[in-house]
């Protein structure tokens, strides 16, 4: 099944993408934890002195009109420690209305400009040692008519790390977001099973099951933190191996 056109970042500057040097944050669904995941990513790794930032191409939403007029971009943006002039480099393409960016294309009557996201990618690429990308929704979030967000994870040719919530239903979810990512030539480095409630033995045990069935090593596995805030990122990090992305 050919579910995407595909389209190439190559440009006169012969750049290179390469695969190393970056990941791109997936998930089963919206509102999983990818924001969070990212942002502890990127938190660890420049704790460790490596020079890795963070980025969300696309975001629709509300337009806050501030800065950032995404959330996410704004609390990357924040653990990345980016100077004033990147900022416009950390989401360059918003649509401001809450839904896939597809459907609020058509709504809103305005292109998806992928152009951007790979010029503001390839800039933060030359600049930075390593590239947190955050997805938008799941992997078959579609960006334009015939491009997933899928294409764009292959595009970018970044590894996948897919974040999952740990409760019932995401056995299913998650082994197929692993299946299409397989069937797209994705490769997918890891598993986190985010909000887990550690009083269920079945939200405790999803993750090893995940990593059975899919062949794909569970990297983190993130209690359920009540009232979690964008000031807890950094204390998320210690449930995440973020050091097996760099291998
Ligand atoms: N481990 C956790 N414990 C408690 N709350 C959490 C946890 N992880 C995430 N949350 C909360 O869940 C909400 C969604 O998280 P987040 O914004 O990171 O998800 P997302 O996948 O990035 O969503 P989107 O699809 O909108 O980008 C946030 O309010 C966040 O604070
Ligand atoms: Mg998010």
């Amino acid at each position: 099944m050919d579910i995407g056109t595909s389209i190439s970042i190559d440009d006169d500057d012969g750049w290179s993408n390469g695969s190393g040097g970056g990941v791109f944050v997936t998930g089963t669904d919206t509102g999983v934890g990818k924001t969070l995941v990212t942002a502890a990513i990127v938190h660890a790794l420049r704790s460790d002195g490596i020079d890795a930032v963070g980025m969300k191409p696309i975001a629709t939403g509300i337009d806050r009109d501030v800065v950032f007029k995404s959330t996410d971009a704004e609390i990357i943006a924040k653990y990345s420690c980016l100077s004033s002039e990147e900022h416009e480099l950390v989401n360059p393409v918003f649509l401001a209305l809450e839904a896939a960016p597809y459907m609020a294309s058509i709504v809103l009557k305005q292109d998806v400009d992928i152009e951007r996201v790979f010029k503001a990618y390839k800039r933060l690429k030359e600049r930075h040692e390593f590239i947190v990308v955050e997805g938008i929704g799941g992997v078959m979030v579609p960006i334009k008519k015939d491009y997933y967000v899928l294409d764009l994870i292959r595009d970018l040719e970044l590894p996948a790390l897919i974040v999952a919530r740990a409760r019932l239903g995401t056995i299913n979810h998650t082994l197929l977001t692993v299946e299409a990512c397989k069937r797209r030539g994705v490769e997918v480095i890891g598993i986190i099973m985010n909000m887990i409630d550690h009083s269920s033995i079945v939200e405790v045990n999803a993750g090893s099951i995940i990593q059975e069935l899919s062949r794909v090593p569970v990297i983190g596995s993130i209690p359920y933190i009540k009232e979690m805030g964008v000031d807890d990122i950094p204390y998320i990090a210690k449930y995440i191996r973020y050091d097996l992305l760099l291998t």
